[in-house]
């Protein structure tokens, strides 16, 4: 779907997800949320936070499980996904404490492993995600599933590529302080989500949007795997819809 802007874009999907959350609501049931960060989501969760504090739309029953964090991440650095999350949404809505997870970039690396089957058997436990949001990085890469990872691969530790490294290093004020590595949700789990919504912005994205959807399903392109789901949809703006 082609918005005119990021702007109504961002709107719309927040509507979706609000729709969802009161749907589960009325059902007393939980709802399950994949989020990401990037900036390609900001306005969805601003939105949802106007939302929130304007609409009185309730978080109470949403558990929420982020797709990645870099590794080695301390949660209150400045650019760790925990800190971006809590700032931009759950800290300024009324989510339990203990409904949402997000990968522990402190783990000593022995205890990856467990961990990250253990994440897993807790989106399992709940029935799989309701929704995963997704942004996509600008060679294909879905939360940190760089090219090459497998259509079943797991949630894991990955070294991140060179192209991935650079586009983050402003954040963290050049190349040698970007980490190499992050856990990541595996493309298996984001693939069993009932709905995807993967987002993104602007004429830089154009040429990966159309590899991921109109080109080969390949592992080379990790988004391109979305061609195989049957319930996604990408919302772009125009800009970034140029090249289809
Ligand atoms: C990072 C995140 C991805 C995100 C990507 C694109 O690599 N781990 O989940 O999709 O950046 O970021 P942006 O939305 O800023 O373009």
């Amino acid at each position: 779907v082609v918005f005119e802007n990021s702007f109504t874009a961002s709107k719309a999907v927040a509507k979706e997800i609000a729709d969802l959350i009161r749907k589960k609501q009325t059902q007393e049931q939980p709802c399950i949320l994949g989020l990401a960060t990037g900036s390609s989501p900001k306005g969805l969760y601003a939105e949802l936070v106007r939302m929130h504090k304007e609409d009185g739309l309730s978080f109470k029953n949403v558990i929420t499980f982020n797709l990645d964090e870099y590794y080695p991440m301390q949660p209150d650095s400045v650019n760790s996904y925990v800190r971006f999350m809590k700032e931009l949404l759950l800290d300024q809505v009324d989510i339990l404490s203990g409904n949402y997870h997000i990968p522990d970039g402190t783990l000593s690396k022995e205890a990856i492993a467990d961990y990250c089957r253990d994440y897993e058997a807790k989106i399992e436990a709940l029935g799989g995600l309701d929704l995963q949001v997704l942004g996509i990085g600008g060679n294909g890469h879905i939360g940190f599933n760089e090219s090459g990872s497998l259509q079943n691969s797991k949630t894991r530790l990955v070294a991140l590529d060179h192209i991935t490294r650079v586009a983050a290093s402003g954040d963290f004020s050049g190349l040698i302080n970007t980490p190499r590595t992050a856990i990541t949700l595996g493309v298996k789990k984001i693939m069993e989500a009932k709905r995807v919504i993967l987002m993104a912005w602007g004429e830089g994205k154009s040429s990966i949007i159309k590899a991921s959807t109109e080109g080969p399903v390949t592992n080379q392109v990790p988004a391109s795997f979305l061609q195989e789901h049957n319930n996604v949809v990408f919302v772009i703006d125009k800009a970034a819809a140029s090249k289809l």
